[in-house]
């Protein structure tokens, strides 16, 4: 399936069609669906992608249907999954789903009429996240259309991050014989086998990070995930952080409720969180963009 048509996994992309979104025309060539609308629904809680895909589709002059508390939706009264998804199919041109099974999306691109866009189902992949990841990296070390020389460490609850998912696989898309990834996690909490190996790695413990943050370029943290069962106790200290290079960058989805990255550290240059968190709205608006343009106009025409 083109990603263009519904956007469910990073599996869907290969490099070039990643690096030409990145450089995607939606923000030069002025274009815009003042009469589309898009709908987000919203299964889970969700600041950070509900709000960006927002002001996304604002960038783009769309009209927004928003069911970000399906509590408050006909969710509660016992609806499925199918038939909240066809009948908002009938109101607008496009769905954002959110849901807590890893499936979800790909069900309702198999059943919807409308582009379904993943913005995160359950353990499984994040892949507008991993896109906006990837790019804040590349953009940070000017590494664009290629990936080489990268030492990544992702910390944390890797087993249940679907952000770090989707990240891992776009990686795994690029020539990874100059790069690494050390995978720091509690035990039960380690990277997902059918991701291992993908990239050159190693596996070590949180107790034993200080003995690669002097070697990581990227460190990229996650919480831990509390509604998926995971259980683990963690955080960096600013101290530990300082062992970082001078040219590394530190990343996290957010939120951050557990402090594994000191507010202290937020000031230093190397925190590029809330960069990243801006990021995700150019890599949507992009998203958007490009998918409208595919399924809208070219059946107006
Ligand atoms: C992440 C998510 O929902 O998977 N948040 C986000 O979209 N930026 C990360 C998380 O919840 O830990």
């Amino acid at each position: 399936m083109l990603w263009k048509n519904h956007l469910i996994s990073v599996d869907q992309f290969n490099v070039e069609e990643i690096q030409s979104l990145f450089f995607s025309n939606s923000m030069i060539d002025g274009f815009t669906f003042p009469r589309k609308k898009i709908a987000i629904l919203f299964y889970e809680p969700s600041t950070r992608t509900s709000a960006s895909f927002q002001s996304a589709a604002h960038d783009l002059d769309c009209k927004i249907i928003s069911i970000n508390g399906v509590e408050y939706s006909s969710v509660a009264k016992g609806e499925t999954l199918h038939d909240t998804v066809l009948t908002l199919a009938q109101y607008v041109d496009l769905i954002i789903l959110r849901h807590p099974d890893s499936e979800a999306a790909a069900y309702a691109a198999s059943i919807s009429p409308v582009p379904i866009i993943n913005a995160g189902c359950g353990n499984g992949e994040h892949p507008t996240q991993g896109l906006l990841d990837l790019f804040t990296i590349q953009k940070h070390f000017q590494n664009w259309n290629k990936f080489t020389d990268m030492r990544i460490t992702f910390f944390g609850d890797l087993l249940n991050s679907r952000t770090v998912h989707s990240s891992v696989k776009l990686i795994a898309l690029y020539d990874n014989a100059s790069n690494y990834i050390n995978y720091v996690a509690p035990l039960s909490l380690q990277i997902p086998l059918s991701l291992k190996g993908l990239v050159p790695d190693v596996y070590i413990y949180p107790e034993q990070i200080e003995n690669v943050l002097p070697y990581t370029d990227v460190l990229y943290v996650t919480r831990v995930q509390k509604e998926r069962g995971s259980v683990a106790e963690y955080s960096l200290t600013h101290e530990q952080l300082n062992m970082l290079p001078e040219n590394s960058i530190v990343m996290h989805p957010f939120p951050r409720p557990d402090g594994e990255i000191p507010i202290s550290f937020d000031s230093d240059p190397r925190a590029k969180y809330f960069e990243q968190i801006k990021n995700g709205v150019y890599i949507r608006t992009a998203i958007l963009y490009e998918m409208l343009k595919v399924n809208v106009l070219s059946k107006e025409m």
